[in-house]
């Protein structure tokens, strides 16, 4: 559902259904929350368990090794020592590069978390005073901000009388949703 709201973004928008679209969201993802703390817990847990495990057992071996070194009660060396454990370190690398991952991934998300776009909830852009319903445009030029150098309208111009019912019409691509994007504002 949350999918298919972003990527009908304009439609929501356009029938005023953004509060009730985060609102839904809010109490899929609140849901979604409290399911995901209970695994989490459970997980961590089972998982931090294992670690212990894990790393008792890492630390044993240190200490035999670090003993039979003191000790010289055989024919170790620190280097010895250092080469055995040296694959548990080895182990870290994929985190390592799950790290470098998320933080490549992350970079962009926050990107356009904090983006600030022109036309935002704070711009209300002009306010009129009284609206009639005459909608006029006048020698519009256009372009997508994703496409700057392909102009979509120039020079557009069109007039629509309060009330009068207009189809447009052409082939398709030639700027029909376009113009009705400008009116709604999607686009300055
Ligand atoms: N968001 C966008 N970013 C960049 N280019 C776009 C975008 N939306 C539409 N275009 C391009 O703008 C041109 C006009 O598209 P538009 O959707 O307004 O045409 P249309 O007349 O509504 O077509 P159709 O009859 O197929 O609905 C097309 O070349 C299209 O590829
Ligand atoms: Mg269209």
């Amino acid at each position: 559902m949350c999918a298919q709201t972003i990527s009908h973004i304009k439609t929501v928008f356009s029938f005023v259904g953004e509060n009730s679209a985060m609102k839904s969201f809010i109490e899929c993802m609140d849901k979604q929350y409290k399911l995901g703390k209970k695994e989490a817990i459970t997980k961590g847990l089972g998982l931090g368990m294992l670690q212990i495990a894990t790393f008792c057992s890492y630390s044993l071996t240190i200490y035999i090794g670090a003993l039979a070194v003191t000790r010289r009660s055989c024919d170790v060396t620190p280097a010895d020592i250092f080469i055995c454990n040296f694959r548990y370190l080895s182990n870290a690398a994929p985190d390592l590069q799950t790290f470098s991952q998320a933080k490549a991934a992350g970079k962009e998300v926050f990107k356009v978390i904090k983006r600030k776009p022109a036309i935002n909830y704070e711009s209300n852009g002009r306010i009129l005073e009284k609206v009639t319903g005459h909608i006029e445009i006048r020698e519009v030029d256009f372009t997508y901000p994703s496409r700057k150098d392909k102009l979509i309208l120039q020079g557009f111009t069109l007039v629509i009388p309060a009330g009068k019912v207009v189809a447009l019409v052409g082939s398709s691509g030639c700027g029909k949703s376009t113009v009705i994007s400008l009116v709604q504002r999607f686009y300055d």
